[in-house]
């Protein structure tokens, strides 16, 4: 599958080598975006469904390595570990793990359980429950021995439709960020800001947030990207800042408490981030350090928009106060990761050995702050209306209470 050369698929490959790695583009050539002038995906199965390969998230941009993942321990521990991550793609990957679950016990305890081991690794992002709840009624009508296999074809149904929905949802986006481009003074750059990482790499392909910016660079469109570097893990830095500038999109890296002075400076046109979770009414649970822009572009009148592919949507709860928060170590706030003057990779510690540290991984931002959703079937307001419009087969009905049946439906 994809591999590269001097990889043993574990060990590091040198930052400075990346540009010369011979790489296999085993994958569908559908993909724009490229790594070293290579479309990758980050998640690919290996063609007799005994392992899916994976980028280790956790080493770029420093190190570019690939590995595999062939038992649901394995699956478990880099969702935990955040080797991969990002909604969609957490979910994606969770469903090659419930198949890999399968392949070792599949009765119908080894099916329940091994749902409960992926749905615990982490438990904001709704895609990972959604994911694993489509796999279960795949394979649980099934007799053990066919389980294995049809899971296996469900994960890689649910991985295809990730790109497919990213597609669609880029596809809207980009229509509105070139009607945005005409609003603006001729010859000027539109200039995003992002959040977190929500790119490619936060998916199977494309990205959710990125998908647009993907498009309308690929279309001629004139667009720069203010990286938030988004503390505490750094997924703008390591990240964001990686995919955007080896596809070749113009991008700068900021400080996280940059974003409000230049959103007062007349610097951003438009703040585009992915979510994690959105409730039925449009609340949106996304990176910590969202909701500050959100509130920053709300005071400063810069269109704050979220794109949000269906899988990310709980319709089961209606705002988003119920939302699960993951609260992650202390150590990723106490401490820095880096390459040292020698190219080695060194962790830091940033504050007094003693001092402790809160670490909340993702914030709320109400739908009273969103300009629109950005979803496949269109961009709406974040309302429960908004989005039921949009989807009406999967919002729940209003309640009885507000039900006349002398008005037309
Ligand atoms: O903790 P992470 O890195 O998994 O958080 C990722 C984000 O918050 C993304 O913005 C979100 O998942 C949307 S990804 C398309």
């Amino acid at each position: 599958m994809v591999a590269a050369e001097g990889s043993d698929h574990s060990g590091l490959v040198p930052d400075s080598s990346m540009r010369s790695l011979a790489v296999e583009p085993a994958l569908p050539m559908l993909a724009p975006v490229n790594v070293a002038g290579i479309p990758y995906r980050t998640i690919w199965p290996d063609p007799g469904g005994n392992a899916v390969g994976i980028i280790d998230q956790t080493l770029l941009p420093h190190r570019f390595s690939t590995t595999r993942l062939s038992s649901l321990a394995e699956v478990a521990h880099a969702i935990r570990a955040m080797l991969v991550r990002g909604a969609p793609l957490i979910g994606a990957t969770a469903a090659y793990g419930l198949a890999l679950g399968m392949r070792h016990d599949p009765s119908d305890i080894g099916l329940a359980a091994a749902r409960a081991l992926l749905l615990a690794t982490r438990p904001t992002a709704v895609n990972l429950r959604w994911a694993l709840a489509r796999a279960q009624a795949a394979v649980a009508p099934l007799p053990p021995a066919q389980r294995a296999a049809a899971a296996w074809a469900e994960a890689g149904r649910i991985a295809e439709e990730d790109v497919a929905l990213n597609r669609a949802l880029g596809e809207h986006g980009c229509a509105r960020l070139e009607q945005l481009a005409r609003e603006r003074a001729p010859g000027r750059r539109l200039e995003i800001l992002t959040h977190c990482n929500a790119g490619w790499l936060a998916t199977v392909d494309l990205g959710t947030a990125l998908a647009p910016v993907y498009l309308a660079h690929n279309r001629g469109l004139p667009i720069h990207v203010w990286v938030d570097e988004t503390r505490p893990r750094n997924q703008g830095a390591s990240l964001t800042a990686w995919e955007l500038g080896e596809h070749g999109v113009p991008h700068t890296l900021i400080a996280d408490n940059a974003g409000g002075h230049l959103m007062q400076h007349g610097q951003v046109d438009a703040v585009i981030v992915g979510a994690d979770r959105v409730a039925a009414n449009g609340d949106v649970v996304n990176k910590v350090g969202t909701y500050l822009k959100a509130l920053a572009a709300h005071d400063c009148g810069v269109p704050f928009f979220v794109a949000v592919p269906s899988p990310t949507i709980d319709w089961s709860i209606t705002d988003g106060s119920g939302i699960p928060v993951e609260e992650r170590g202390a150590r990723e706030v106490t401490h820095i990761h880096g390459l040292d003057s020698r190219d080695q990779l060194v962790e830091v510690r940033i504050s007094p050995p003693s001092t402790p540290a809160a670490n909340p991984a993702f914030d709320l931002t109400p739908a009273r702050l969103i300009t629109a959703l950005i979803t496949e079937r269109g961009i709406c307001p974040a309302t429960t209306n908004g989005l039921r419009a949009l989807f009406p087969e999967l919002a729940p009905l209003p309640p009885m209470a507000s039900f006349n049946p002398e008005l037309p439906s």
